[in-house]
């Protein structure tokens, strides 16, 4: 237990009403968590507004109350306090609250539009095989050395966040590897947390529908970066466009990948095949288990992070090329009779569906088709949909356009809007069936000998979201049934 004004300490308070010497049990946003004699913030957050729930909270029997603006009444056996920014105050209240655990760990963050998910895995499944004790936060999972607990957001709230590094602090962990999502940044979920050091991947057109200009979108994920401390070391692509930038403002320790230009962890590509990709790095020879050209730059970060970290180069550059990737991202298998080629990818925006099918392409030995499944979530950035088909068309030889999470949309409409991206050429080869699991079955009933099938969107989720409800949906379970059920 801690006292309130212990939980209060450094957050800049406005107002006191009551006693802050109080007994604190717990910390919550959600009134409905509220235990008696724990505390309520009322944040306000995208959806709602915690200020709604304070008299519920009260009701819960909380023993004090943080928030912007103070209710019109009072209750004598509830300390109240004001705050300027209660999003920010809830930072520092839980990095109090649960005794700051990042500062006892190395804490890695990984920021860009894609590849999070993979570079912060590959660095969880190599720092484990060099020997330390790891966590890992994922969209994928959440891992706490060799346990495993799933994830349901990009990032945990901050609280969330706070209580689960606590815990891989206590069981002894020594690195934690972690996805940012810019949402995660620009909702303060990531506040009051100690990096040692940060990632840059890439930055594409992705989540405009909430951040509602790429200029915000840029900002925000910067501002990941302008915040690390001088201790801290900032690792950027830079080959990307917006690489430099992203370091721009940073007192970190500023660092380079890249392939095409100079930098501080150069790599370069000598083959990349389906079975996986040869490069010279820092002029050693490396097989890699990774596949595609976007692999490589998620094997360069990780490479020049575990540097940074102070790891043997050998060490590390053995122990990566016996790493596979993570799940649903470039999974492949191969059907028994005619050597289908199935990949189930997780790209879900037209600058990962491109990587994906220009990999494939690259790949293919000659005349394969490309079948492509694809779909677009529902709820979620229209302005994708067009663009997601018109490059899938460009790419693939035949496209199916299918359900992805169409959530409360209907999925025809999605499937409309993602066909007004398709030019004559690209309407001819497309077809449209809303039910996943008949796509699927159709793209393997138009495959022959050697052809490749992609599946994109959905990658390791097993489950679709259509109107609110979720239902089991596995894609590469339901191709390896249509394989077998075709006899492919
Ligand atoms: N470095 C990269 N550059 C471009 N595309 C990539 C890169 N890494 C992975 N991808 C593609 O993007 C897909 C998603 O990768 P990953 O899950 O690692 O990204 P993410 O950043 O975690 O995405 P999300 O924001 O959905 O959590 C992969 O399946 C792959 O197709
Ligand atoms: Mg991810």
């Amino acid at each position: 237990m801690m006292t309130l004004s212990e939980i209060l300490y450094k957050v800049p308070i406005t107002s006191v009403k009551g006693n802050p010497d109080v007994e604190i049990s717990g910390l919550h946003t959600d009134s409905r968590n509220i235990t008696p004699g724990s505390l309520f913030i009322a944040v306000a957050g995208t959806n709602t507004d915690g200020h709604h729930f304070i008299n519920s909270a009260i009701a819960n029997k909380a023993a004090a109350v943080v928030c912007e603006k103070l209710p019109d009444t009072f209750d004598d056996k509830v300390v109240y306090v004001s705050v300027k920014d209660s999003a920010e105050a809830l930072g520092i209240m839980a990095g109090n609250f649960y005794q700051h655990p990042s500062g006892g760990l190395k804490l890695i963050g990984v920021t860009g539009t894609n590849g999070k998910t993979t570079i912060a895995t590959i660095l969880y499944k190599l720092f484990t095989r060099i020997g330390y004790p790891c966590g890992l936060i994922s969209t994928v999972e959440n891992k706490i050395i060799d346990k495993t607990f799933p994830s349901t957001h990009t990032t945990p709230d901050v609280l969330q966040l706070n209580a689960l590094l606590k815990e891989m602090k206590t069981e002894g962990c020594t690195h934690v590897f972690m996805e940012v999502s810019s949402h995660a940044i620009h909702q303060g979920r990531i506040s009051g947390l100690k990096f040692e050091g940060g990632i840059f991947s890439n930055i594409t057109h992705d989540h405009l529908d909430y951040h509602k200009s790429f200029d915000e979108y840029i900002r925000v994920k910067k501002s990941f970066f302008d915040n690390l401390p001088s201790t801290a070391f900032a690792l950027s692509n830079a080959d990307e466009k917006r690489g430099a930038v992203m370091l721009q403002n940073t007192k970190a320790n500023k660092k380079f990948y890249a392939l095409k230009t100079l930098a501080d962890y150069k790599g370069r590509v000598l083959e990349n095949n389906l079975s996986g990709l040869v490069m010279n790095i820092d002029d050693i020879e490396v097989h890699f288990r990774l596949i595609g050209e976007f692999n490589a730059y998620n094997l360069l970060a990780v490479y020049g992070a575990a540097m940074l970290l102070g790891e043997d180069r050998h060490l590390v550059l053995t122990t990566l090329s016996q790493i596979h990737g993570a799940e649903g991202r470039f999974d492949q298998m191969i059907s028994e009779n005619e050597g289908v080629i199935g990949i189930v990818d997780y790209a879900h925006t037209p600058d990962a569906l491109e990587n994906v099918l220009n990999t494939i392409i690259k790949l293919r030995k000659g005349i394969e088709n490309i079948i492509t499944v694809v779909g677009c979530g529902g709820d979620r950035d229209k302005t994708k949909r067009p663009v997601m088909a018109e490059v899938a068309a460009k790419l693939s030889d035949k496209l199916i356009l299918t359900s992805d999470n169409p959530r409360s949309e209907d999925p025809a409409l999605i499937i409309k809007d993602m066909e007004a991206g398709l030019n004559t050429a690209g309407k001819r080869k497309t077809i449209s069936i809303s039910d996943r699991k008949e796509a699927i079955k159709t793209a393997v009933s138009l495959s022959k000998n050697g052809d490749i099938i992609l599946i994109a969107g959905k990658g390791h989720e097993k489950y679709q979201e259509i109107k609110g409800v979720k239902h089991e949906f596995d894609d590469k379970k339901v191709l390896k049934e249509i394989f077998e059920l075709m006899n492919k």
